[in-house]
């Protein structure tokens, strides 16, 4: 079959450049689809040692599928979106009771799996079952935006539709999971969102955007995500016995089934006198003997559509809790990574 230039340049890239990665040696659908959820969510870097710590504690997808989801959330804990980790776990069950234990092998059953949608599922299909399915995630909008220099807004219905056809055209239908990949490493090592490497790159001679000197400005979205600022008050008891109160988060919206310390939600940041209103009013059932001021003053932690301003008050008491933890027996618990750092900096100081 003839191939476009585009894609024979880009798979001799990938034979040549391409990292020796622990889930490149497979195509076990268990271990590539672990290896795709964890690079939605992170860079490979970042993602590798996820990824190790993963292997070594579920070698198979039955031990996932049994395991608590306690465990899985802690081994997801820094990556974010933790409804990807609780949807890992009930895919693996799936798997596990309707499957067999074995992946199914066409998207449209992939799709009916937990946190499976059309990237997943194209991953899957073509890296272990050679399926030709192309892949659509952010490195390829960028690396097809900038090379055929499209300037359709990549997240209009137009634009989803114009590059998963160009996707599909490029695609070498014998090596779909090779191609796949080829554009996604090239996307990931040379056509980076900022500062590509186009000075060397095997690309340059026939990409539009560098031609025309539009590299910085593809791809193109057309809406700005909106941030929107919450401010967060964590109490932070303290009994004679140096416990502590750590809550399961509850409900729909960030870091669900993740424990953290009673919050109290304010509309601005509030000063200490502000805040201690705010708590007789929210928490009358505690009167502690101090509020200590939070140190550092405040921590901004930026999620992707939220930026959250919050302070760690910390309020000794009179009386003993009766369901207190230790500090340690806090940090054994699945938890944001903000709270992972306050526990440890409160190890140090009031505990
Ligand atoms: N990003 C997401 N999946 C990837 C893969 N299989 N190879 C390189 N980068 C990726």
């Amino acid at each position: 079959m003839k191939h476009s230039p585009f894609t024979r340049k880009i798979l001799q890239w990938y034979a040549v450049n391409k990292r020796h990665l622990p889930w490149r040696g497979t195509v076990e659908p268990f271990r590539i689809w672990l290896s795709e959820v964890l690079l939605q969510q992170t860079r490979v870097q970042q993602g590798l040692p996820y990824y190790e710590r993963f292997i070594r504690e579920f070698p198979t997808v039955r031990d996932l599928a049994a395991a608590d989801e306690e465990k899985v959330l802690k081994l997801w804990q820094g990556l974010g979106y933790y409804s990807r980790a609780r949807n890992l776990k009930k895919a693996a069950e799936m798997v596990v009771d309707e499957y067999g234990g074995t992946f199914p092998n066409t998207v449209s059953e992939l799709k009916t799996l937990p946190g499976v949608g059309d990237y997943t599922a194209a991953a899957i299909a073509s890296i272990c079952y050679n399926l030709p399915e192309a892949v659509v995630d952010g490195n390829v909008y960028r690396v097809l935006a900038r090379y055929f220099g499209i300037d359709i807004p990549i997240d209009s219905a137009e634009g989803k539709r114009h590059f998963r056809e160009l996707a599909s055209e490029l695609l070498d239908r014998e090596n779909p999971g090779d191609f796949n990949q080829a554009v996604m490493e090239f996307g990931a090592m040379v056509c980076t969102p900022a500062k590509p490497g186009c000075m060397d790159c095997v690309l340059a001679a026939s990409c539009a955007a560098l031609q025309k000197d539009l590299v910085k400005q593809l791809p193109i979205k057309s809406r700005k995500t909106g941030v929107r600022k919450r401010y967060f008050n964590y109490v932070v008891l303290r009994d004679p016995e140096h416990r502590t109160i750590l809550e399961q988060r509850k409900g729909k919206g960030i870091w669900q089934n993740l424990y953290q310390f009673p919050l109290i939600e304010s509309d601005k940041t509030l000063d200490q006198e502000e805040f201690g209103e705010l708590l007789k009013k929210e928490m009358p059932g505690y009167s502690p003997l101090a509020i200590f001021e939070p140190n550092p003053s405040y921590q901004v932690h930026k999620l992707s559509h939220q930026h959250l301003v919050t302070k760690f008050w910390v309020l000794p008491l009179p009386d003993n809790l009766e369901n207190g933890i230790t500090i340690e027996e806090a940090h054994k618990l699945p938890v944001p990574v903000l709270v992972a750092d306050t526990l440890k900096t409160l190890k140090n100081s009031y505990f």
